[in-house]
């Protein structure tokens, strides 16, 4: 039923609020957010990055501490509150609107750059075919970085059309609009419905293939064994942090847009445990299969792992056409590679997208198809015009760097402050988690969430600002830090200030009869107990 104001603006008007067909759909498309070019990309070299094996150690502390707490209060604040996140921030206290458009905005970032990954990935699915990399006398690095990225040879704003890496870019845009615009059920639910069994069945192949190549233990010792010294960084812990944030799909609204589409009678904490599980399950496979393929190289190359490896992001763009030149069998590694980062990278890519469509329908109360439209089309161009150029990959590289660690653990900060001490709503989510799911939480929840979690993201934040202020990123000049890191992360808070300021439409779901009858509903429950249980 609609709005009796929603008359006025009858082509647009709001429509009713999906759901999810059934939990196994929701479930599937937690997964499908989660397990992305995070797990299958990002994973490999962040670890590399940051210790190899001895990563294991905090992000294994991290998705218990902070991971699954913070999944769980995306889940209770979704389903409590229906809403995309600022309007279920806003249900939830009229201040913390901005919160749900800052992450919006964090969205936003990462769509832009997130696009031109699986785009390049879907290049690479050919390239595998043909060992396109061949032909450069550099091999597969020099093919990435001159002949496929044509990336400057220094760091400016050049901004050179690259038109190799737009057509699949547009491509990738296409397909995800027209996901996007069938809705839930129609869309997003269906492609996942599609995509995971095709992820998964290709993975599951690649890894088995990848630990039966000559050398692979030696990568999967690098990758299993830990290096203590690195513990004592704080920069790995909050590489950790930030990285099991984004890989979760947690504190940068998709887990509390996606739970605003389960049905009342759900299992939250239950269906957590599975997407977090499925999740860094996932995550550890593709380190054994990447590490693997690594040790292969290594062999091949009679040198270690640390040195074949590349840092950053070109990790599996540089590695991995390597391994598919010399293993036998080597063009079904890549095409196995790189098309499970493209199912991965849809699925994810959508649920992102998600987060600004189903802020913006909220806001103006528009049907599906025009809020698609209109939200995803400026997005596409803006990441049309920006990436594939020949700035594209040092603007990729810092936009993903400052978005996560600045971006969402500052976010995710700000949340457990404003949930937990500020507004005090860990007791009265904690029991709306309880009463909607099978397996109970106790007070560890809300000790973690609004003790142990603040103390330690603070920290880490602390050190991150330090540390990234004293040394530039990825030793690129101090200006473009400036611009595309800092600013970047800066003008997303100065973003969300002003949409919060927005009018919320007279169509808008601020007051949604389906809502108001979710509320009474839930307000039911909330009376005290008779029998005087607490959670
Ligand atoms: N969770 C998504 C990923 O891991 C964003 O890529």
């Amino acid at each position: 039923m609609s709005s009796p104001s929603s008359k006025q603006g009858a082509p647009l008007a709001s429509e009713k609020r999906e759901t999810f067909n059934s939990r196994k759909l929701f479930i599937l498309s937690a997964v499908g957010s989660a397990v992305g070019l995070g797990n299958i990309w990002r994973f490999p070299y962040v670890a590399y990055e940051n210790g190899g094996g001895a990563f294991l150690i905090p992000y294994l502390v991290a998705i218990l501490c902070a991971g699954i707490p913070l999944l769980f209060l995306d889940y209770a604040i979704g389903h409590r509150y229906r809403g995309s996140a600022p309007l279920a921030y806003r249900r939830a206290n009229r201040k913390a609107e901005v919160l749900g458009w800052w992450q919006v905005l964090i969205c936003f970032v990462i769509a832009i750059y997130y696009a031109a990954i699986i785009a390049w990935a879907a290049m690479y699915c050919w390239f595998s075919i043909t060992k396109a990399w061949e032909s450069n006398p550099e091999g597969a690095s020099g093919f990435f970085m001159q002949d496929f990225l044509k990336v400057s040879d220094d760091v400016n704003v050049s901004f050179d059309f690259v038109g190799r890496i737009f057509v699949p870019m547009l491509i990738v845009w296409l397909i995800t609009v027209i996901i996007m615009v069938a809705g839930v059920n129609k869309g997003i639910s269906r492609a996942n419905a599609v995509f995971m069994p095709l992820l998964i069945v290709m993975f599951v192949i690649l890894v088995v293939q990848s630990v039966f190549l000559p050398g692979a233990i030696d990568g999967l010792n690098a990758f299993f064994t830990p290096n203590f010294e690195a513990l004592q960084n704080p920069a790995v812990w909050a590489a950790a942090f930030g990285h099991i944030f984004f890989s979760l799909s947690v504190a940068f609204g998709i887990m509390v847009t996606y739970s605003s589409y389960m049905k009342r009678k759900s299992d939250l904490t239950g269906s957590g445990y599975v997407v977090a599980f499925a999740n860094s399950g996932f995550e550890l496979l593709a380190g054994i299969g990447v590490f693997a393929a690594l040790g292969f190289m290594a062999q091949n190359a009679g040198s270690s792992v640390d040195e074949v490896a590349t840092s950053g992001i070109g990790l599996a763009f540089i590695a991995f056409p390597t391994i598919v030149s010399q293993a036998t069998l080597g063009g079904l590694i890549g095409v196995l590679f790189f098309g499970s980062l493209v199912f991965a990278g849809l699925t994810s890519l959508i649920s992102i997208l998600e987060v600004i469509v189903a802020a913006f329908q909220d806001k103006l109360g528009w049907k599906r198809t025009p809020a698609t439209l209109v939200v995803v089309l400026p997005v596409a161009c803006i990441s049309l015009i920006l990436f594939p150029t020949t700035t594209g990959l040092y603007l990729l590289d810092t936009m993903d760097a400052f978005v996560n660690q600045f971006g969402i653990l500052a976010c995710a900060l700000v949340l457990v402050i404003v949930f937990g001490a500020g507004l005090g709503m860990l007791p009265k989510l904690a029991k709306h988690l309880n009463r909607h799911s099978s397996i109970k939480l106790g007070t560890g929840w809300k000790v973690l969430v609004g003790g142990i979690g603040p103390a330690a993201l603070g920290y880490m934040l602390i050190n991150e600002v330090q540390s990234k202020i004293n040394e530039s990123y990825s030793g690129y000049p101090l200006w473009f830090n400036g611009v595309f890191g800092w600013g970047m992360a800066g003008a997303l808070i100065v973003g969300a200030v002003i949409l919060s300021f927005v009018p919320w439409s007279k169509n808008s779901k601020i007051n949604d009869p389906e809502f108001e009858e979710h509320q009474r509903n839930v307000e039911a429950e909330e009376l005290p107990d008779p029998v005087g249980k607490e959670y």
